[in-house]
C-alpha cells in the first residue's frame, strides 16, 4: 500500500438495527432522524466532505432505502419547487451532495457487527487509507470539523487515527476504551484498546467515538478475528490487532459530541442545534425559558 495517498474515501456503516429508537427505526433508518431539519447522515456526509473526502461509501441493509433516496436527485421535487418559485429550498434540495462527490452503496447482508460492516466496504476502499464515520455520533467541531482535525494528524504522522473522548466511569462498558500514552497536545499513542470493559477493568476513561482514519491493513485483521463482545465482529478487536504491527494514534478532538444513538443524546443535540439555528433561536429560547420557570 502507498500510505502517502490522501484520505479520499469515507465509509458510513448504517446497517445497524437501531433498536434503541424503536418504533421510529422499524422501517426507517436511525441515521435519517433529523436534528432540527437535517438528517444525521447528512451532517456526517458534510463533515467528510469538509475534510476533503470525495467518495461516500454507505454500508446499508434492506431497511435503509431512504438513505439512497436522500442522496439521490429528486426531479419531481425540484420541478415543483421551481414552479412555485421557492428558489432557496430548490438550492437545498439540489445540493445535498456537491459536484465532484460520488456515493456508493454496499449491502451488509446481516447485522454481524460494526467490524463486519467495515469489512463489507473492502472491495470499494481497496488499498488506501480511509475514514469511518458513525453518523449517530454527531460532533460539533469548535473551529474545525472533527474529521478534518484527524486528517491534519494523519497528514503529519501517516498512521491510523481514532477520535477519543473522556467518559464517566459508569459508561466505560458502552465503549471501546484505550490505554494511552501522551505524544503531543491533543494526540495520544494508543498502547491497547478493549471493547466495553467494566469500570474496574477499564485502562483509562478515554473512549473511542465514531470517527476513525484507518490504514487498509485493518481489513487483514477484520478477515481473521472471531466474534467478540455481544457476539459481533468488533472493529475494536481488529484495531487491537493492528496496534501490534502499526502505530495507531488517538485524537482528543476539540468540539462537542452528541450520542444520537441514545434518546437522551438525541434530545440534547436537538436543543443545542435549535438554539444555534438562525431562524429558530430566539423563539425557541423564549419557549425554553418559559418551560424552565415551571420545572
Ligand atoms: P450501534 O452499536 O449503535 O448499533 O452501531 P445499532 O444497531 O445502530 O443501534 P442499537 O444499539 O440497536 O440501538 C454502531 C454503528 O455501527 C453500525 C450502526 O448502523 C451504527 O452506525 N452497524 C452496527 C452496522 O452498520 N452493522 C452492524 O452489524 C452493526
Amino acid at each position: 500500500m502507498d500510505i502517502k495517498k490522501p484520505i479520499r474515501k469515507a465509509v458510513f456503516p448504517v446497517a445497524g438495527l437501531g433498536t434503541r429508537f424503536l418504533p421510529a427505526t422499524k422501517a426507517s433508518p436511525k441515521e435519517m432522524l433529523p436534528i432540527v431539519d437535517k438528517p444525521l447522515i447528512q451532517y456526517a456526509a458534510e463533515e467528510a466532505i469538509a475534510a476533503g473526502i470525495s467518495q461516500l461509501i454507505f454500508v446499508t441493509s434492506s431497511s435503509k432505502r431512504a438513505i439512497e433516496d436522500h442522496f439521490d436527485k429528486n426531479q419531481e421535487l425540484e420541478d415543483e419547487l421551481e414552479r412555485r418559485g421557492k428558489y432557496d429550498l430548490l438550492e437545498i434540495a439540489k445540493h445535498i451532495v456537491p459536484d465532484g462527490v460520488s456515493c456508493v452503496y454496499i449491502r451488509q447482508p446481516e447485522a454481524l457487527g460494526l467490524g463486519h460492516a467495515v469489512l463489507c466496504a473492502k472491495p470499494v476502499v481497496g488499498d488506501e487509507p480511509f475514514a469511518v464515520i458513525l453518523a449517530d455520533d454527531l460532533i460539533d467541531g469548535q473551529q474545525q470539523p472533527c474529521l478534518k482535525q484527524m486528517v491534519n494528524i494523519f497528514e503529519k504522522q501517516q498512521c491510523s487515527v481514532i477520535a477519543v473522548e473522556e467518559v464517566s466511569e459508569a459508561e466505560t462498558d458502552k465503549y471501546g476504551i484505550i490505554k494511552p500514552e501522551a505524544l503531543y497536545e491533543g494526540v495520544l499513542k494508543i498502547k491497547n484498546i478493549v471493547e466495553k470493559p467494566a469500570p474496574d477493568k477499564a485502562p483509562s476513561p478515554l473512549a473511542v467515538v465514531g470517527r476513525y482514519l484507518l490504514t487498509p491493513a485493518i481489513f487483514n485483521h477484520l478477515e481473521k478475528i472471531e466474534k467478540g463482545a455481544g457476539g459481533e465482529i468488533q472493529l475494536t478487536d481488529a484495531i487491537a490487532q493492528l496496534l501490534k504491527e502499526e502505530q495507531v494514534l488517538g485524537c482528543q478532538f476539540k468540539g462537542t459530541r452528541y450520542d444520537c444513538g441514545s434518546k437522551l443524546g438525541y434530545l440534547v443535540a436537538t436543543i443545542d442545534y435549535a438554539l444555534q439555528h438562525p431562524n429558530l433561536r430566539e423563539a425557541f429560547k423564549e419557549h425554553l425559558q418559559g418551560i424552565c420557570k415551571n420545572l
